[in-house]
């Protein structure tokens, strides 16, 4: 994408990579994503912050080529992972001068990751400060968000926070100031690959809070220049508030899981529960895993195959376990044929899971009138427990 004036002397100059559908060979990408690279010009250095995704460099150069510039002092890399750091060393190639900036166990990352050798470096800690002439840099370290080493770079003259994958968003858009439309992009992003670490978001949110910002500037997606309305949707998302949603993700090979995943679900809708319902076979995770940052319960439903669970049931329990959400409530719904292997296989599953597990419902073959009588006792279980918390 084309050049982007951010402020006098800063620049967007990353890449935006619209045809990219799946990231970490993991995570669906509808809308595409972007590797946001930031172009510092000071009085007397140039700082470049952040670079692009290997696969996009080319993006990246045209950008730079643009300035005329024959010289970049420092690469200021937040986060090793490559999708940032992986343009660093064409970088160090064509700009033989440049050091990179960023914290020790980053260095030690980029080190083992793209083989950049030590004296290429300049360390800097908590608070340190680099001058590029009228523009000051300042560093803060923000881990886990999503990696141990991420830190975020503020630019203290002009107010503006780049803080890489913190409140960053997948989507290609040449409108990088949109505020209006990057609520469900965030929200997504939120939720595939910040949620794990929701501690470490809210004490990181409470750390940037004290910093005077104007601009967001993320290496993903969005430029905010209304920092609140992402400050505030992450103080929601990583809270530990829930809403009076359950989710049903199930899979069905003969229709039996199936037809108790629908009377459940009616049987919820009955009883004021609004529902998330996924079919595995078609779900994209990121949209499943969207649904845990808000719903209360999570019901997961699989057949038993193969003397043990369908292996989507598996993978939906293995993402849900892995997100770590902040649902109070969770729960099986099976069927088998003639050996009950999967609710055993999914409890096991679900070892990071810190709420209550309600009774499972197990149907033998399609299910029957007494199966329906325990998928009623599952609802009203269900509307108990959220009003015992407050949500009715
Ligand atoms: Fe966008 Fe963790 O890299």
């Amino acid at each position: 994408m084309a050049v982007k004036k951010i402020k006098e002397g800063i620049y967007f100059v990353g890449a935006l990579h619209w045809d990219r559908r799946l990231f970490d060979e993991l995570i669906p990408l509808p809308d595409g994503t972007s590797y946001n690279s930031y172009l510092i010009h000071g009085e007397n250095k140039t700082a470049l912050i952040d670079t692009v995704d290997p696969t996009t460099i080319d993006q990246l150069f045209v950008n730079l080529k643009k300035f005329k510039i024959n010289k970049i002092d420092y690469v200021i890399a937040n986060h090793a992972e490559q999708d940032h750091s992986g343009g660093i060393p064409f970088i160090l190639k064509e700009y033989s001068e440049a050091k990179v900036v960023t914290n020790e166990k980053c260095k030690d990352m980029l080190m083992d990751l793209l083989l950049i050798p030590e004296d290429k470096f300049i360390v800097v800690k908590e608070n340190e400060k680099i001058e590029l002439g009228g523009k000051t840099l300042q560093f803060f370290m923000i881990p886990w968000v999503h990696w141990p080493e991420t830190m975020a770079t503020y630019l203290i003259e002009d107010k503006i926070l780049f803080p890489c994958d913190f409140f960053g968003s997948h989507i290609a858009t040449s409108a990088i100031f949109d505020q209006e439309h990057f609520y469900i992009p965030a929200k997504r992003y939120y939720a595939e690959i910040m949620s794990p670490f929701r501690n470490n978001v809210r004490n990181n949110l409470e750390k940037v809070k004290k910093l005077d910002v104007e601009i967001i500037a993320p290496s993903h997606g969005i430029i905010y220049k209304n920092p609140k309305v992402i400050m505030d949707a992450y103080a929601e998302w990583a809270s530990e508030n829930v809403k009076n949603e359950a989710i049903i993700a199930f899979v069905s090979m003969h229709d039996s899981t199936k037809k108790m995943a629908e009377y459940l679900r009616e049987a919820l809708v009955e009883r004021g529960i609004n529902v998330h319902y996924f079919n595995l076979t078609v779900t994209d995770i990121g949209e499943l895993a969207m649904t845990l940052i808000d719903a209360a319960t999570l019901i997961l439903g699989a057949p038993t195959v193969l003397a043990g669970i369908h292996p989507l049931g598996a993978y939906a329990a293995y993402l849900a376990n892995a997100l770590r959400p902040k649902t109070k409530f969770a729960s099986l719904i099976t069927s088998y044929g003639w050996g009950e292997k999967a609710s055993e296989v999914l409890k096991g599953l679900l070892i990071n899971f810190k709420g209550e597990i309600l009774q499972p419902v197990t149907a033998k073959g399609f299910p029957k009138e007494n199966d329906f009588k325990q998928l009623d006792r599952l609802a009203d279980d269900i509307y108990n427990k959220h009003k015992e918390i407050g949500l009715f």
